[in-house]
């Protein structure tokens, strides 16, 4: 039986009133022992691995079937993907060919783990090369491949796991640049090519789309939905530099002094607020981003004063120009350590020589999960003016408000480390 045919009679039998799409079919029947799908964000990647390795565990007894993110929070969720078709089963029971089968049940499972009554296995991992290093497997699948900070030591650590047992292999991923193993793998000939775009996944609606192209950056869409693996030229900060910074610790609460940041929203009106803490070795780290979107100046406010109540920032760096002013007036007479900044050109691009060179240093860390912040950045581009001035902005004006909220908050952290220097002083850095 085709893989897509099992596939599709594990939906309809879950009742879930999934029609799979043309390219998950033919995603579905590819045999090859390397694929790559390349796709926009949301049209169904994880989905698609998921209901494959349900698939697969059916088709082969005890086979070892491998998921990898690149957090642990998307390992997880990942993981629920399975775990919800599974349940959706239930005891539902497949009907093919006038013959019935009785559907997969599950014999054991654990966090990161399902055994099956056909003793296969779906393990869903986060990107640890020596977890993944321990096990021999069938089929491994990684998701979100241009996402991973260490992807050239996860491809080490599964290509001998797969060798020598006709094991297989996909790749699944949005494009990050023209860098890294999965634009490696898709240029480099040996992978079976798919594509997924968002026009050929009509879940997503136009009211989704349209709401993407309201706030992500034209070189997001072009990246994020429209499969386009940017150039890092001018790129001010290069994604391998990004990528340095990111950590995995989700949730882990700030034990030593916090900075708070906060763009306040113009275009696309929304603020985005950033916390950070001050290790020991002064390194910032990034520990909470929150964009305000929709929202009145009351809601915002009260976001904003309810963070500096639990976390209680040394001090709030905010934007004051124009449609700033009055949030930043009302949070002044509310919060202590408010200060307002006015963005000039100098100031921001002082702001962002700054943020640039503590990221080049690794003396910031970023949440793997801060999705748009790590977008943003990697798009954030150095514009040369017509009089040969160079200017620093996201494309299309101003849809850079996660970078200027973190490059706030930086500002507000690093005021601190030079004794006795008035904001403006450090602010206006050469
Ligand atoms: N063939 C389909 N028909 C309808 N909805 C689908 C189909 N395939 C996937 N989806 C839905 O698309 C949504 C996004 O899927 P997800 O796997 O998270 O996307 P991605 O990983 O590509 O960002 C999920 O809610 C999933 O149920
Ligand atoms: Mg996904």
């Amino acid at each position: 039986m085709r893989r897509s045919v099992l596939a599709q009679l594990l939906l309809d039998a879950a009742e879930l009133g999934i029609r799979l799409y043309e390219w998950q079919r033919r995603w579905l029947d590819d045999e090859s022992l390397f694929r790559a799908l390349l796709k926009s964000r949301g049209v169904g990647g994880s989905f698609i691995i998921a209901l494959e390795a349900l698939t697969e565990s059916l088709l082969r007894q005890e086979s070892l079937i491998l998921l990898i993110s690149y957090s642990q929070r998307q390992s997880l969720e990942l993981f629920r993907k399975v775990k919800w078709l599974l349940e959706m089963l239930g005891r539902a029971t497949l009907t093919w060919g006038g013959e019935t089968y009785r559907s997969i049940r599950l014999a054991s499972e654990s966090k990161t783990q399902i055994e099956l009554s056909s003793g296969s296995r779906i393990i869903s991992l986060p990107n640890n090369p020596d977890a993944i290093r321990g096990f021999r497997a069938d089929h491994v699948y990684v998701d979100e491949a241009g996402m991973f900070r260490n992807d050239f030591e996860i491809k080490s650590a599964i290509v001998p796991s797969i060798v020598g047992r006709t094991g297989r292999l996909s790749l699944v991923s949005t494009p990050k640049g023209r860098r890294g193993w999965f634009y490696e793998a898709w240029s480099g000939g040996v992978f079976s090519r798919h594509t997924a775009h968002y026009a050929e996944a009509a879940h997503i609606s136009s009211a989704e789309l349209q709401g993407l192209r309201a706030t992500l950056t034209e070189l997001e869409w072009r990246q994020e939905m429209e499969h386009e693996f940017l150039d890092e030229a001018n790129a001010v900060f290069p994604y391998e530099t990004i990528l340095q910074c990111l950590y995995d610790e989700a949730d882990r609460p700030p034990t030593n002094p916090t900075y708070m940041g906060v763009d306040v929203g113009r275009l696309r009106d929304s603020t985005v607020v950033t916390l950070l803490e001050r290790l020991d070795d002064g390194t910032l780290r990034v520990f909470h981003i929150q964009e305000l979107r929709g929202l009145d100046f009351q809601s915002q406010e009260s976001i904003i004063l309810e963070l500096a109540k639990t976390h209680n920032p040394i001090s709030i760096a905010i934007d004051k120009t124009g449609i700033g002013l009055p949030l930043y007036e009302s949070l002044s007479r509310k919060a202590l350590g408010v200060e307002g900044v006015t963005f000039t050109h100098n100031f921001k691009e002082a702001l962002i020589a700054t943020l640039q060179s503590m990221i080049r240093g690794r003396r910031i860390a970023i949440p793997a999960d801060s999705r748009e912040l790590i977008n943003q950045l990697r798009t954030f581009q150095r514009v040369e003016t017509g009089t040969g001035g160079i200017r620093y902005e996201a494309p299309r004006g101003q849809h850079d408000d996660y970078v200027m909220s973190l490059a706030l908050a930086v500002g507000a952290a690093l005021k601190r480390l030079t004794t006795g220097t008035a904001v403006k002083r450090v602010w206006n850095w050469p």
